[in-house]
């Protein structure tokens, strides 16, 4: 409600640490290795870097600037900038932003399996009844993975990974910031150590020559620059709603460009030194790595930890936990940005709003693992359970983040004005935003988003139609279009209900996000 006290970070250094782990999370530790390697390891750096400065820091500004200057969560901060349209794109955001939660913690629920498993067992050699394999027929990692997702207790480490995120968001900033000063600290030591195992081992520091060598040849292939640009988004924690909903818990007199790049350049910093990781494990022991970040976390890389001469263990357990804390960082930062959006709109107690929001999220998480617990055979398409998750992460991912971003700059960038944004964001900042921001967010970055839309849809369309349905045949196809319909009825009419639903309006809320 619009004059209830709001909560508070505690202390700049909480805020950071909070928004910064919720940029870094498994899509830095993993995905940015698939990237590079399926890019052709150097030449993806720079289309990184370019998708980070031309799309990510000034998204980031703006959106830190939403919630600075609402002192609202997401679609309450969008109403009041924008209207009725600005509210809607508000919960259009935030409803894609679930559907990513749902998989996103069922993944980190098998990172808990894997954790487990770096104990002991994960690193024996085991048969996959369920594909019909015998012991030896696939690596330890694969085969223990298999083994796992395969059984009911795997419903179990989703359910519990759902309850440490409700647990820390109870009791809004005030838990999550002990937790991300505990979490935060933790990860990033453990990624120094094990980039320090990497370079030490011997062929090591050639996996980071090949991640330095860059190949221009390949840059002149726009599925490259896609991939950069999606990555941006999803590794800074745009388009979620996340960072307008952390800057509303700020004061009034905070740094907003100052915050942006902080935020953004730890989180790019730990990508880079991630990749060395990886490149140094995976070159000194010949291991492909895989395009998929699937693939990446959870079979190539620990085989690349179970070559090692000695600390097998102990470097598995560190790297688990290093993905677990990570992306718990980032869970929490989601389920956060969800609940705030529905106490803000309601007026609903926060307590009730994160048992009904964990409550249904981990229906969606298990629905992700379900269908490998029900069919983990190989026949058909394979495996269905993580075929499903790969649907609903094109949408959610690939086109749902940067349609959030788009709309977020038309909105900001023709309706509100993106000059009164600065002039929100500017008294209190030493880095002073001039002009340029405005025809960035008007003009530049939708061109740009709109642009790499509109080559993905073109690119899928030469495929054959829906996603390369030239590889999709009969039943998976079938089960892509009802992925698809379900997504698009799922954002856009439930962001049109939700919209509709009065709330925040009632309680007087006001349009226009005032300055004072
Ligand atoms: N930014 C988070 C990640 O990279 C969501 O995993």
């Amino acid at each position: 409600m619009a004059d209830t006290p709001r909560d508070q970070w505690k202390s700049k250094l909480g805020f950071i640490l909070a928004a910064s782990g919720s940029a870094i999370g498994l899509g830095n530790i993993v995905f940015f290795a698939a990237n590079a390697y399926k890019f052709g390891a150097g030449a993806f750096y720079v289309p990184y870097l370019v998708a980070l400065f031309l799309l990510g820091i000034p998204v980031m500004i703006m959106e830190l600037g939403i919630g600075h200057r609402t002192q609202r969560a997401y679609p309450e901060a969008m109403y009041q900038l924008g209207g009725i349209k600005g509210e809607w794109i508000g919960w259009f955001g935030l409803l894609n932003a679930s559907v990513i939660t749902m998989y996103y913690i069922t993944i980190l629920g098998w990172v808990l399996g894997m954790w487990i498993g770096a104990f002991g067992s994960l690193w024996e050699s085991q048969a996959v009844p369920a594909f019909g394999l015998p012991e030896g027929a696939l690596s330890n990692s694969m085969s223990y993975f298999f083994g796992m997702i395969s059984k009911y207790e795997t419903v179990a480490y989703v359910v519990i990974v759902w309850i440490m995120n409700a647990v820390i968001v109870w009791s809004g900033t005030k838990s999550i910031e002990r937790a991300v000063k505990i979490f935060v600290p933790v990860m990033w030591l453990f990624m120094i150590i094990l980039i320090f195992r990497g370079i030490t081992l011997p062929d090591g520091p050639q996996g980071i020559l090949l991640l330095f060598t860059p190949d221009f040849e390949v840059m002149k292939d726009f599925e490259v620059w896609q991939g950069a640009f999606s990555q941006i988004f999803f590794t800074l924690s745009l388009g979620f709603g996340i960072m307008a909903t952390y800057a509303s818990y700020l004061p009034k007199k905070s740094d907003q460009t100052s915050n942006a790049l902080t935020i953004s350049f730890m989180n790019c910093a730990f990508e880079y030194i991630a990749g060395l990781a990886v490149f140094a494990v995976l070159f000194a022991f010949a291991i492909v790595p895989r395009a998929s970040t699937l693939s990446m976390t959870f079979f190539v890389l620990p085989e690349g930890i179970g070559s090692f001469p000695v600390g097998v263990q102990l470097f598995g357990v560190m790297f688990f936990t290093l993905l677990l804390t990570a992306g718990l960082t980032s869970s929490v930062s989601l389920v956060e940005a969800l609940g705030a959006g529905v106490i803000d709109k309601f007026g609903m107690d926060r307590k009730k709003v994160v048992l009904i929001v964990s409550a249904i999220g981990t229906v969606g998480s298990v629905m992700f693992a379900l269908p490998m617990v029900i069919d983990p055979s190989l026949d058909g398409n394979g495996t269905l359970g993580l075929t499903l998750l790969d649907f609903f992460d094109h949408w959610a991912f690939s086109y749902g983040l940067l349609i959030c971003g788009l709309l977020e700059c038309l909105l900001i960038g023709w309706v509100l004005g993106p000059e009164k944004l600065r002039e929100s964001i500017n008294p209190h900042s030493r880095i002073k935003l001039g002009p340029l921001f405005d025809w960035m967010i008007k003009l530049v970055i939708p061109a740009v988003i709109l642009v790499i839309l509109g080559f993905s849809i073109a690119s899928e369309m030469s495929k054959g139609g829906l996603y390369g349905s030239t590889v999709e045949t009969g039943t998976m196809q079938n089960l892509h279009v009802l992925v698809l319909a379900g997504w698009l009825v799922f954002t856009i009419l439930g962001s049109m209900a939700l919209t509709a639903a009065g709330g925040f309006r009632r309680n007087g809320s006001s349009q226009g996000g005032s300055d004072a």
